[in-house]
């Protein structure tokens, strides 16, 4: 397992004045978790899980994450007006290794990509990376954006705003590397350019966009 001592956090916010990244090794402690019981996730605990993502977690063959996206979804809806995807960078920094067995299980899943949630206010999305993926060039809305690697390496390449042909920048980020983006930022277009599989998970608000 790893230690906070070789815990690191790469990330990137509108506050960083443009791409400049930054790396923390002692990240404060998770809150403690709970697992809930296969009865409480088929029910969408806090009416956050879709059915689909609460089936594979109780199959084991998807990571519960369901704490933080509970954590993620609290943050929005206490931050009124506010909202931001800004609000997810803390609570993800903390978000310490998914359950091994289950990060495993969903290595070899079939199914490489799970919306957790997605509601008016908050969408999060698993994805698993296969080697060469990628998502394509594109934009978030107004809430933003925050992904965080889980596994493997990532590489994001931006594209200045409303464009997909003007390269802006290129980034990799290791396990437990973080970005935030926004479309007045910059588009980008997210994928795994190296031999093994990646998992990131991606957090957006608003939920839905209209
Ligand atoms: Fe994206």
């Amino acid at each position: 397992m790893k230690t906070p001592s070789n815990y690191q956090t790469t990330l990137q916010t509108p506050a960083t004045t443009g791409f400049t990244q930054t790396t923390e090794n002692s990240p404060k402690p998770q809150a403690s978790f709970h697992m809930p019981d296969r009865a409480a996730l088929v029910t969408r605990p806090f009416g956050l899980l879709t059915d689909t993502a609460a089936e594979a977690i109780v199959q084991g063959i998807a990571p519960d994450l369901s704490q933080v996206c509970a954590d993620l979804y609290t943050a929005l809806a206490t931050a009124g007006t506010s909202a931001s995807a800004i609000q997810f960078i803390s609570i993800l920094k903390n978000l310490r290794n998914p359950d091994p067995a289950a990060m495993r299980r969903f290595m070899k899943n079939p199914q490489s990509r799970y919306v957790l949630v997605q509601n008016d206010l908050l969408k999060v999305v698993l994805i698993r990376w296969a080697p060469g993926e990628y998502s394509g060039v594109h934009g978030h809305a107004k809430g933003g954006c925050v992904f965080k690697v889980l596994q493997g390496r990532v590489e994001e390449k931006r594209y200045e705003p409303g464009t997909k042909t003007r390269p802006l920048a290129v980034s990799r980020f290791t396990k437990g590397g973080m970005a935030y983006i926004d479309d007045e930022m910059a588009y980008h277009d997210v994928g795994n350019p190296y031999d093994a599989m990646a998992i990131s998970l991606h957090a957006y608000t608003p939920g839905i966009r209209k």
